[in-house]
C-alpha cells in the first residue's frame, strides 16, 4: 500500500515537473549539463545567446552566477550579481542580493563586498547593529507545548510531500508552512513572543516584531544527515530541538565560519554571555529544548553519527525582523 502511494506521488511530481518546463528552462538545463561536466565555455556561450533573446532575465543571470562561481571567476560573478540586482524587483531582488551576500561571505570571503550586500539586504535596525553580525544565539525553552500527536497525525496524512526527495538522507521533513496550521500556531506564537522577540529586544535594544517566513519539522532517523546549505528566506534562521536522543554523537549542528567573525550569544535567564568565535567551524551539540538562532546566510550542516537510537525531532524556522 505504502509502495503504491510512493509510486503515485512520483508520477504526480514527474507530471508537474514536465508541465513546468519551458523552452528557456530546457536551455538552462542544457547549459547546466555543460558546466557540470566542465564545459563552462559552451555553457557561457549558450547563456549569452539566451541573454540576447531574453534581456534582463532573472533565471539566466542566476545560471551565469553558477557558472562563474564554478570556474572561480569572481570578477564576472560580481558583475552578474550587480546586473541582476539592477533590474530585478521584490522577491527576486531579495533572492539575488542574498546570493551575492552569501557568496561574498562564504565563497569570496571579501569584507568590502560582504558589507555592500549586507547594507542592501537588511532593514535599518540590523544595519545599525552590523557589528553584532554574523550572529549565533543559543538559549533553552522551559515550557514548550506538546506536539507529539500533531506531528504523528501530520505524518500519517502527508507521508510524501515536496521535500520527500530533496537529497537529504534518512530524513522526513514537513511542508514549510506549519506556523500557519491551526495545530502548530499556538506553539509558534509562544516561541516567538515569549522567547525570540524578548531576546532580540535585549540584544538590539529595539522592539522588533518577528515574522515567520517558514517553519517545518524534521524527523531524523538513524544516521540521517543534512548537507551544507543556508536559508535564503529569512534574516535569521533557527532550530528548536524538540526531541533529542541521549547519545554521544547525535545531530551536531556545524556552522561554518569562513571569515572567523561569528558573534556567539548564550542566553541564560536574564544574562547574556557574548563571545567572538574565531575558529573555522562552530559545532553546536543540542540538548532537548535548546534553540539555536543564526544569521540566515551562514552555511551549516548536520551529521547524526551512527549511534542514534530514537528519531530526533527538530523544528527549524526562518524569520525576518520587522
Ligand atoms: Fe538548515
Amino acid at each position: 500500500m505504502k509502495y503504491l502511494s510512493s509510486e503515485k506521488f512520483l508520477i504526480k511530481m514527474l507530471l508537474k515537473k514536465l508541465s513546468e518546463l519551458s523552452i528557456l528552462k530546457i536551455c538552462l538545463k542544457i547549459s547546466r549539463i555543460f558546466y557540470n561536466n566542465n564545459f563552462s565555455n559552451i555553457s557561457i556561450l549558450i547563456l549569452k545567446i539566451l541573454e540576447k533573446i531574453s534581456l534582463n532575465n532573472f533565471y539566466i543571470q542566476v545560471e551565469f552566477s553558477q557558472v562563474y562561481k564554478k570556474i572561480k571567476d569572481s570578477k564576472n560573478l560580481i558583475k552578474t550579481y550587480d546586473k541582476a540586482i539592477s533590474f530585478t524587483k521584490g522577491h527576486q531582488k531579495n533572492e539575488i542580493i542574498f546570493m551575492a551576500l552569501s557568496d561574498s561571505y562564504n565563497f569570496l570571503k571579501n569584507k568590502k563586498l560582504y558589507d555592500k550586500y549586507f547594507n542592501l539586504l537588511y532593514p535599518k535596525i540590523i544595519k545599525k547593529n552590523k557589528n553584532l553580525f554574523p550572529i549565533v544565539i543559543k538559549f533553552s525553552v522551559n515550557d514548550i507545548l506538546n506536539i507529539d500527536k500533531d506531528i504523528h497525525s501530520y505524518r500519517k496524512l502527508n507521508p510524501y510531500n515536496s521535500y520527500s526527495y530533496h537529497g537529504h538522507h534518512n530524513i522526513y521533513q514537513s511542508e514549510h508552512d506549519i506556523f500557519k496550521k491551526k495545530k502548530f500556531k499556538n506553539y509558534s506564537t509562544h516561541l516567538k513572543t515569549k522567547y525570540i522577540e524578548k531576546i532580540f529586544f535585549k540584544i538590539l535594544k529595539y522592539k522588533s516584531n518577528v515574522k515567520f517566513k517558514k517553519m517545518w519539522f524534521v524527523v531524523t532517523k538513524k544516521s540521517g544527515s543534512m548537507k551544507r546549505h543556508n536559508h535564503p528566506d529569512g534574516h535569521f534562521s533557527g532550530v528548536f530541538y524538540y526531541r533529542v536522543p541521549k547519545v554521544k554523537a547525535s545531530g551536531f549542528l556545524k556552522i561554518y565560519n569562513p571569515m572567523k567573525n561569528i558573534n556567539l550569544f548564550e542566553v541564560k535567564g536574564n544574562t547574556i554571555l557574548k563571545n567572538k568565535f574565531t575558529s573555522s567551524d562552530l559545532v553546536l551539540k543540542p540538548k532537548k529544548n535548546d534553540v539555536f538562532l543564526f544569521s540566515s546566510f551562514l552555511m551549516h550542516s548536520v551529521d547524526n553519527g551512527e549511534d542514534i537510537n530514537i528519531d530526533r525531532i527538530s523544528v527549524p524556522f526562518d524569520f525576518i525582523l520587522m
